[in-house]
């Protein structure tokens, strides 16, 4: 099923992003720009990021340092 009508992001692909390490709805876009043309999709985006999509969620919650993770991600963009 699409999330993003936009791009053609589907809400696996969206699922696959989160689990390589995007946490966030801004990190989802520069994976692969869903929710950076009308962004009617961002709260879909939100809502699979809260339900547990991304594993290092939980560490972030707590309170963990997810910076490295991000680092790594915008090296590989
Ligand atoms: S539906 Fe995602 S940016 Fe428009």
């Amino acid at each position: 099923m699409y999330v993003c009508s936009c791009f053609g992001i589907t809400e696996q692909q969206v699922k696959r992003h989160a689990e390589n390490g995007a946490c966030t709805p801004r990190q989802i876009a520069s994976a692969c720009k869903a929710g950076t043309d009308c962004g009617s999709c961002v709260r879909r985006i939100q809502a699979l990021l809260g339900r547990g999509a991304c594993p290092r969620r939980e560490s972030a919650d707590r309170g963990a340092s997810v910076f490295a993770a991000t680092d790594t991600l915008d090296e590989a963009a």
